[in-house]
C-alpha cells in the first residue's frame, strides 16, 4: 500500500492498494459523519465494480443511491451537472454525507464540481477507474464541466476529502484506456522527472503501483505548493495548451491523453525550432510516445489549433503561458504573447516531406 498526502487548503490522502473497493466502505465512514454515499459512476464501469463498492459501504450502513453518466467526454455537459445536482437534492444530502466519483476523469470532474456547489459545498471522493485519472485528474481539485465554446469552461478547485485508487482495476483496463493513462506518465516524466521517463521506456516490465505512486507525489508536491494555479501548477499543462484545442477541434473523438501526446509532440518541436531545447529532446520524446502507439501528428492546421488554444483558460489578457522542456526532466515556463501563438504552434507542426 502506498499513501500519499496532499497539503492542500483541505489536506487528504491518496491510498494506493489493491482490492480497495472492498476496503472503501471503512475508509470512508471513518472520514464521513453522515449516513448517505451518493455514487456517481458511468455505465461501464458500474457494469464492472459497482457491485463491489455498494456491498463495501451497506456494511458500514451507507444509503447508497446511484446516479450514472453515458460514458465519454460529451457526457461533462451542463444538462448532466444540473441533473446530478437535483439528484443529490432529490435523495436530501446534506453537508455530512458524500459524493463518490467511481470512475475516469469525467466522472471525476462533474462530480467534483457538482460536490463543490451543491449546497456551498459538501464532501467527495475520488475513485479513479482509469490510469489517466488515477496519476492526474483525481488529484489536485480540478473540477469542472465542458461547453460548446471549450473543455472545463465551467469549473473550479475543490479537494477531494480523499482518493482511493484500487490498481488492481487498472491492470484490466483495455489497452486504448491503459495507453491514455501512458500519455499523462510521459508527461510527468518529461517535464520533471527523467528517470520517470526512462523507466517507462521499460513498459510493460514495470510496477505500476510504483509508477503512479511516482506521479502522485509528484502532482502532490506540486498541488500542495500552488493549489490554485498561480504559478508552479502551470507546468503540469505541458502538452495541454495544443491537446485540450485539438480535443475540442476533434469534437472529442480524439481522447484526452491521445490529444496531450500530440501537445507534447507540437510544443516540444517548437521548443526545439525556437532553440528552448535541441533535437535530441525532440527526438527522445518522439520514440517514447512512439513506442506507446501514442499519436504525435495531426492534420489541423496552426491557425485552427491556435483558435481553439486561445478559447482556454491559460489565457491571460494578450498573453499566454507556454510549458516547454528543456532537457527531458526539465522544464521552463515561457510567456507568449497571444499574436505569435499560431506562428508557435506552426513551428511545432511536421510539414509534408519532413520526417516526425
Ligand atoms: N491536470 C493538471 C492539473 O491538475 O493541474
Amino acid at each position: 500500500m502506498t499513501t500519499i498526502s496532499v497539503k492542500t487548503s483541505t489536506e487528504y490522502e491518496v491510498i494506493i492498494d489493491v482490492d480497495l473497493h472492498d476496503r472503501a466502505g471503512a475508509y470512508i465512514h471513518a472520514l464521513i459523519d453522515g449516513e448517505i454515499a451518493a455514487i456517481v459512476t458511468d455505465r461501464v464501469v458500474s457494469a464492472l465494480y459497482l457491485d463491489r463498492l455498494l456491498k463495501s459501504l451497506h456494511k458500514k450502513g451507507f444509503e447508497t443511491p446511484v446516479f450514472t453518466l453515458d460514458g465519454g467526454e460529451a457526457s461533462k455537459n451542463a444538462y448532466n451537472y444540473i441533473s446530478l445536482i437535483e439528484f443529490l437534492a432529490d435523495h436530501k444530502l446534506s453537508r455530512s454525507d458524500v459524493v463518490i466519483a467511481l470512475g475516469g476523469g469525467v466522472v471525476g470532474d462533474i462530480t467534483g464540481f457538482a460536490a463543490a456547489t451543491y449546497l456551498r459545498g459538501i464532501p467527495y471522493v475520488q475513485m479513479p477507474t482509469t490510469l489517466l485519472a488515477a496519476v492526474d485528474a483525481s488529484v489536485g481539485g480540478k473540477a469542472g464541466v465542458d461547453i460548446e465554446a471549450g473543455k472545463n469552461l465551467i469549473g473550479t478547485i475543490y479537494q477531494p476529502r480523499a482518493v482511493l485508487c484500487d490498481c488492481a482495476l487498472l491492470e484490466a483496463l483495455p489497452p486504448s484506456i491503459l495507453t491514455d493513462g501512458c500519455a499523462e506518465i510521459i508527461k510527468y516524466g518529461a517535464i520533471l522527472d527523467r528517470e520517470l521517463f526512462c523507466a517507462m521506456k521499460a513498459f510493460p516490465r514495470i510496477n505500476m503501483e510504483d509508477i503512479i505512486g511516482r506521479c502522485v507525489q509528484i502532482k502532490a508536491d506540486i498541488v500542495s505548493a500552488d493549489e490554485y494555479e498561480t504559478g508552479r501548477r502551470k507546468i503540469l499543462n505541458f502538452g495541454h495548451t495544443v491537446g485540450h484545442a485539438i480535443e475540442l477541434l476533434s469534437n472529442y473523438h480524439i481522447s484526452h491523453g491521445k490529444a496531450v501526446s500530440i501537445g507534447m509532440a507540437i510544443e516540444t518541436r517548437a521548443a526545439w525550432k525556437m532553440g528552448v531545447c535541441d533535437q535530441a529532446c525532440y527526438d527522445e520524446l518522439i520514440e517514447l510516445l512512439h513506442q506507446f502507439g501514442l499519436p504525435y501528428r495531426t492534420g489541423f492546421s496552426a491557425g485552427e489549433i491556435s483558435r481553439a488554444a486561445l478559447m482556454d483558460k491559460k489565457r491571460k489578457g494578450d498573453k499566454i503561458t507556454l510549458v516547454f522542456p528543456e532537457k527531458i526532466g526539465t522544464p521552463t515556463l515561457r510567456k507568449a504573447d497571444v499574436v505569435d501563438l499560431e506562428e508557435i504552434i506552426d513551428l511545432g507542426l511536421v510539414k509534408s516531406g519532413e520526417n516526425a
